[in-house]
């Protein structure tokens, strides 16, 4: 059904009545998720939905502390966009993006050690965007924190936000990790420009919500409209293998990202996965010499993405985006570096 059908029909509908749009949206997301047989709720905006994941997993296991890992961005508000030091235990990674031991990962080493696993409720996983920065975590550290958060009764909450929904090159963040989430939090990608998002759980949280009586209620959630293009954005990549599509592409624009790079001194490092890839150049901090390419780049037709004060133009386009397209904006690219070197 298209947004256009649903607008003729009912647009919003009271958190009290039971919809059967709310159901089909439902059974599309989970379909693309380890749990199946979870439960889903439907809200507007990513930070709600990961809002709503902290609020649960504080909820459940009663714990003072989530960990997160510092530097991720998780929401515009609420004890997710605060993590005040007080609710939040912080991972400082960087240590171990180069760790010789990655490979012997565990809880034996000592940064690990030194995170207070009794005091913490949850792990509030968010999968390499790092505010926008691409920085991807080493698998073993995440299943190790996986690990020790479990031992001690904790839950794992994963913000997709961002990750989710091909932007990895497959359907979420996590799967790279090979790890089980108990909540996942979408939003962006699922609505593809609506404002939709959710919060999924598995059979046993929801389980556990419900015994607990745990009370949760918004206007717009389960929003008919939201639920109908949730699932047709679902049913559209799948049927036109959309994930599929975007990880090759990926591939290509990564690969020609490092080779236009390769020759330029200016740029300092490429990273990304799928099509979530940052080119970052060398301003030593002292001059913004990444709007200039912006700029020029959107005058040759191509609109990237750009933070300046870390010196990154960044590159999350469609999962549509053609293998021309991507060709132009490579060569464009080498022409702008030229320009401003
Ligand atoms: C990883 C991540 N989580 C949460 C959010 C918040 O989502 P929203 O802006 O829809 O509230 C964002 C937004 O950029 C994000 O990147």
């Amino acid at each position: 059904m298209s947004l256009h059908t649903q607008l003729g029909r009912v647009s919003h509908l009271g958190y009290r009545v039971e919809s059967f749009l709310a159901e089909d949206a439902a059974v599309a997301v989970l379909s693309t998720l380890p749990f199946s047989d979870g439960k889903c709720l439907f809200l507007a905006s990513g930070s709600e939905v990961v809002e709503l994941g902290v609020q649960i997993a504080r909820g459940l296991t009663a714990k003072p502390l989530l960990l997160s890992l510092a530097d991720s961005y998780l929401a515009a508000y609420g004890s997710a966009a605060k993590r005040d030091l007080s609710e939040w235990h912080l991972f400082d990674w960087r240590g171990c993006a180069n760790c010789s031991r990655a490979a012997d990962c565990s809880e034996e080493c000592p940064r690990v050690r030194d995170v207070p696993f009794d005091r913490i409720g949850g792990f509030v996983f968010e999968p390499g965007n790092a505010g926008g920065t691409v920085r991807l975590p080493p698998r073993g550290l995440i299943q190790t924190l996986e690990r020790s958060v479990r031992a001690s009764e904790g839950l794992v909450v994963v913000d997709e936000v961002t990750t989710g929904f091909g932007r990895t090159g497959l359907w979420y963040g996590f799967e790279h990790y090979g790890i089980s989430p108990d909540l996942v939090a979408l939003g962006k990608g699922l609505g593809n420009g609506y404002p939709v998002s959710c919060l999924a759980m598995t059979r046993a949280i929801g389980a556990r919500l419900e015994k607990e009586r745990f009370h949760y209620a918004q206007s717009h959630q389960d929003n008919p409209l939201g639920c109908v293009v949730a699932k047709t954005v679902i049913d559209t990549l799948r049927r036109e293998r959309l994930m599929e599509r975007g990880a090759r592409t990926g591939e290509v624009l990564l690969d020609g990202l490092r080779s236009v790079a390769r020759s330029r001194d200016a740029v300092t490092d490429v990273r990304g996965r799928g099509l979530m890839i940052v080119l970052e150049v060398d301003g030593a901090g002292k001059k913004d010499v990444v709007t200039p390419l912006f700029r020029k780049l959107l005058d040759r037709g191509f609109l990237v993405g750009c933070k300046p004060a870390a010196g990154l133009l960044r590159f999350y386009p469609p999962l549509v985006i053609s293998e021309d397209d991507v060709d132009g904006l490579l060569t464009a690219l080498g022409e702008v570096l030229e320009d401003e070197a």
